[in-house]
């Protein structure tokens, strides 16, 4: 497992920066729309609680229909504020995924962490942080960079994601080891693919994602763990 830590201060910072234009500029660069864009259309309902993990300016979820309710979590302020602005009936807060979510926020029948574990130091506390909170049958999609060694930078277990510019790493994980958290945390994959990401400028690469949707199981016995 990766041992490294980001300094929580810089992510926040870099992403502060371009919370106003984040969403216009990394359009092009981006090929996890569809799969996220599917993803909510074919299991968000009516009535539903939706948590959007590192929500960023909550572009995905901020167009959800209004009987839907939407919380979105993000370390960066400036995301914060401009997810709140796009829906203002939605709750966003400032908030570290790596620490438990809050207990008042109640369980979700949704959760999505898109384009946001780049930034996950450790698997086990951050997919038990989210266990806690799915409701039972309820379903998380997230993206995750997967160590591949047929692809440029992914033989890494973490690299400095805008080229030394930022001094901010961004983690790589192995399939097995996303298996076997996933089972520890009660996560039962349903569908998974590995495929193109988002195009690194700085890295002048095309960064991979595992593309995992993952279901809670009923009555998960937490002494298995
Ligand atoms: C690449 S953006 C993705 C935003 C949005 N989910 C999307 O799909 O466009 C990554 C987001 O994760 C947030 N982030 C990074 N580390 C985080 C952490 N430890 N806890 C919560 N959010 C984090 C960043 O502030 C940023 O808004």
């Amino acid at each position: 497992m990766n041992t490294s830590k980001n300094d929580k201060n810089k992510v926040a910072q870099l992403y502060d920066h371009i919370a106003e234009i984040y969403e216009e500029s990394m359009k092009p660069l981006t090929h996890f729309q569809d799969s996220v864009e599917s993803f909510l259309a074919e299991n968000v309902s009516s009535g539903h609680r939706v948590l959007d993990i590192g929500c960023g300016p909550g572009h995905f979820t901020s167009a959800l229909p209004l009987d839907v309710e939407v919380v979105g979590l993000d370390i960066s302020k400036a995301m914060v504020h401009v997810a709140r602005q796009k829906r203002p009936t939605g709750t966003y807060l400032v908030h570290d995924f790596h620490q438990a979510l809050p207990a008042e926020l109640g369980k979700f029948d949704i959760v999505v962490a898109n384009g946001c574990f780049d930034f996950c130091e450790d698997l086990a506390i951050v997919f038990d942080n989210v266990s806690e909170v799915l409701a039972s049958g309820g379903r998380f999609y997230f993206t995750i960079n997967e160590c591949r060694t047929d692809l440029p930078f992914h033989d890494a277990r973490w690299i400095d994601a805008a080229g030394g510019r930022a001094d901010i790493r961004m983690f790589f994980w192995t399939f097995s080891e996303i298996s076997n958290v996933l089972e520890k945390a009660g996560l039962q994959p349903l569908t998974y693919r590995h495929a193109p990401g988002w195009e690194s400028v700085d890295l002048q690469t095309t960064i991979y994602y595992g593309y995992w949707v993952v279901e809670h199981l009923r009555n998960k016995d937490k002494s298995m763990k």
